[in-house]
């Protein structure tokens, strides 16, 4: 049985759709990551999840039991917030206890549990302290505590690392995960952040404008999106909009003509290609004559912008060795592009989308 099952959810303020329809179950023990654009509904689908929005609309199962309209307290679940929503004037531990004492747990259960909360994010030497002598990824730990500390059976993460920077934030997204896979806790995580979803959840949910597109692992995603906006938002793609002739030929808006699989049928669609598929050689050659528009080292792979009569590709791959002739490739060089058929993906043409982070 799903631990975590959410059906037909919705909710609407006044006229705005926040969250349009969501259906998603979340496994025992199973990590599932919320990803999407500012403003596509993911704090909303949380809150709902704690009892903090009403739903317009749906059911939310917890355990098999219907919690629609069950206050936050009476639902087994524990919450991070987007910002910590630490209380100022409380200690550390009065923080963790907060939720035990409103679900009236007596003192010695509370103390305990306390105790064993923040040894698991081990900050038990700081527990008098007030949050604000403690740095931000301290602070965040206390919130992952307070959270912990009810024994939830579903665990809420709105966007958990989002006032971290860069080193402690990988470090506590390490620290989070191997905390719920140790106690093997039902996780919903909200993030924005496609490098975060893809290293922790077991499964990803992209939403867009309040629904969800498509959920699967991160490779279903990455290799079998279903859709434009997926492709750009998971991983990085260069997507052209045109059509399929008869001859299985992808004519570009633009004018350029690109083979496609032998699967594709003839018809508007999107023509998409991960930017590490494509082959890119010094000088005029055979393939698709480009010119360097901009090149940028990122230390584990190089990234070459190319101008194609007027659009951009993205092309990366691992830096070139010291001999190499790309090596000496500059702005404003010709190139040539190519790739392998089988690498390109026709995806439904969708006239007025937001497509992702088109390079
Ligand atoms: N209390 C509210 N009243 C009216 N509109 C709201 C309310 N809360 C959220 N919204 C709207 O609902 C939509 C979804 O908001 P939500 O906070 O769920 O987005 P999000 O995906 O969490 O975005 P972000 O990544 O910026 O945190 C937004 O358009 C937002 O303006
Ligand atoms: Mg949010």
């Amino acid at each position: 049985m799903a631990q975590l099952k959410l059906s037909s959810l919705a909710k609407h303020f006044g006229t705005a759709v926040a969250v349009e329809h969501v259906d998603l179950e979340v496994q025992d023990g199973e990590l599932v990551a919320l990803l999407g654009p500012s403003g596509c509904g993911k704090t909303t689908t949380l809150r709902m999840v704690a009892g903090f929005v009403t739903p317009t609309a749906g059911q939310i199962l917890i355990g098999g039991q219907d919690v629609t309209h069950a206050p936050p307290y009476a639902r087994d679940t524990g919450m991070v917030f987007q910002s910590y929503a630490l209380f100022p004037h409380m200690s550390v531990a009065q923080n963790v206890s907060f939720g035990l004492e409103m679900r009236r747990l007596g003192r010695a259960e509370r103390e305990a549990r306390v105790g064993e909360a923040l040894k698991l994010v081990k900050l038990d030497h700081l527990a008098e302290r007030l949050p604000r002598e403690l740095s931000g990824g301290q602070q965040q730990r206390v919130a992952l505590a307070r959270a912990l500390a009810v024994n939830p059976s579903v665990f809420l993460l709105d966007e958990p690392l989002s006032n971290l920077d860069a080193k402690l934030r990988s470090e506590v997204r390490l620290q989070i995960r191997a905390l719920q896979q140790r106690l093997g806790l039902t996780t919903l995580i909200v993030t924005h952040d496609q490098e975060e979803a893809l290293t922790m959840a077991d499964r990803l949910v992209v939403m867009d404008r309040g629904k969800v597109l498509q959920v699967g692992t991160a490779e279903e995603l990455y290799e079998r999106p279903a859709n434009a906006f997926v492709a750009g938002f998971v991983g990085r793609c260069n997507l052209i909009s045109g059509f399929i002739d008869p001859d299985r030929m992808f004519r570009c808006d633009w004018g350029g003509a690109f083979k496609t699989p032998d699967s594709s049928t003839p018809g508007k669609a999107i023509f998409a290609l991960r930017p590490e598929r494509v082959a890119l050689q010094p000088g005029a050659g055979q393939g698709i004559a480009g010119r360097i528009t901009a090149i940028t080292y990122l230390g584990s792979v190089s990234e070459y912008h190319v101008d194609v009569a007027g659009n951009g590709f993205l092309v990366s791959m691992p830096p070139p060795p010291n001999d190499s002739p790309l090596r000496r490739l500059r702005v404003d060089d010709p190139v040539s592009l190519s790739w392998d058929v089988a690498a390109v993906r026709i995806l439904p043409f969708e006239p007025s989308s937001n497509q992702g982070d088109e390079p």
